[in-house]
């Protein structure tokens, strides 16, 4: 690999991208510490995702005191954006409308003119695949993943996904109460792209009714024999957790309707969906509750900064092997290192025969199938 030099004293740098993760600045505090104390070496950041090696300014150096306090909190202190592609990387032209334009070389050149020794990319499977794309072009990068939707399969579990879990079950346990003294059906809508993990896991930890994931395509029908069926047994009010992947049998997720100005579609509706469907179909009064964005703030569970912090010192460990292309995973429970070609290869989808389905069918839990 032509950038690698066999040096004590690296420079290295850090970024994430995409969506915000509770966790990442466990991630970024563990690397920083690990880079100075572990080895004394110099750690940057580059603040939201790529844009350190396109606008200068935001090239910062990490230090023990611009990481101190950080682990108890959400987000992260390098800002991150899912619009900073920099192969697609949007530019305004003299109309004011966004085109897109290539600075992959000027990131690839501002990288050497920094003389960096290894970039860490955190990220879900869109950041982590331009890090491997930049991998590919010659620069040594190791990978960390980072997703609350919890569908990378190189790893078992992804920081961020605990805490999101922990949020949604939460709502959940919340809405038991209210719906319950009104003898409503209440519908909580959760994130998770097209995995329905969060769904899933917040669903049995709530003690929900209904489980609707995109692995398991629903018909309205069979969630309104569920809900006659409780009513006849004289439980007036249910719980259905549906992910936003969600459809019913032979039909496409619902999205929310795009403004220019974002990078990609994003999924949405599908609660008010079926929320209308219940209440017109079989005259249930129904409410309906997105928790969204909810499950991407705060602070990060013990679980979360534990995991992120063992990433982040496992990245500078890779860095420290010159193991580049590589991404740090938790395996079995312990920390390995895969390829991330492999990494980006595959989601990790819920198995709708899987062990955590069966669990849940053989408590009662229907998934409108
Ligand atoms: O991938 C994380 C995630 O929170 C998904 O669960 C969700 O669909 C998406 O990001 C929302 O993205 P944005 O922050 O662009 O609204």
């Amino acid at each position: 690999m032509s950038f690698v030099k066999s040096k004590a004293n690296k420079k290295i740098c850090l970024l994430n991208g995409g969506g915000d993760c509770p966790g990442l600045n466990a991630v970024i505090r563990a690397a920083t510490k690990t880079a100075i104390l572990d080895h004394g070496w110099q750690i940057w950041g580059s603040e939201d995702s790529f844009d350190g090696f396109i606008q200068p300014q935001k090239m910062v150096p990490l230090t023990l005191a611009s990481t101190r306090g950080i682990l108890s909190r959400g987000g992260t202190i390098l800002g991150t954006t899912n619009r900073g592609n920099p192969f697609k990387y949007p530019v305004k032209n003299k109309n004011g409308q966004l085109k897109s334009q290539d600075y992959s070389q000027q990131v690839i050149k501002r990288f050497k003119e920094l003389a960096l020794d290894a970039l860490i990319v955190v990220g879900g499977d869109g950041t982590l695949s331009i890090g491997h794309h930049f991998f590919q072009a010659g620069l040594p990068i190791i990978g960390v993943p980072k997703t609350i939707d919890n569908d990378l399969l190189a790893t078992e579990v992804s920081f961020g996904f605990n805490t999101a879990v922990q949020t949604a079950t939460e709502a959940i346990d919340k809405v038991h109460t209210t719906a319950a003294s009104h003898d409503r059906v209440m519908i909580v809508e959760v994130m998770g792209r097209n995995a329905g993990w969060i769904a899933l896991e917040a669903g049995i930890s709530g003690g929900v009714d209904i489980i609707l994931i995109p692995e398991i395509p629903f018909h309205i029908k069979k969630i309104g024999d569920k809900l006659k069926q409780r009513t006849k047994a004289g439980r007036l009010s249910s719980i259905i957790v549906i992910a936003e992947g969600a459809a019913p049998l032979g039909e496409k997720p619902v999205y929310l309707k795009q403004k220019n100005t974002e990078a990609q579609p994003r999924l949405g509706g599908i609660g008010f969906a079926v929320g209308n469907m219940i209440q017109q179909r079989y005259q249930i009064d129904t409410r309906v509750v997105v928790l969204g964005h909810l499950q991407r703030g705060g602070s990060p569970t013990p679980f979360d900064r534990l995991l992120g912090t063992r990433f982040g010192m496992a990245a500078v460990k890779l860095v420290a092997q010159n193991s580049f292309g590589h991404m740090v995973s938790l395996q079995c429970g312990r920390i390995e290192s895969v390829p991330m070609k492999k990494a980006i290869a595959h989601q990790r989808l819920v198995d709708p025969s899987g062990e955590l389905v069966k669990t849940a069918k053989a408590i009662g839990i229907s998934f409108g199938d």
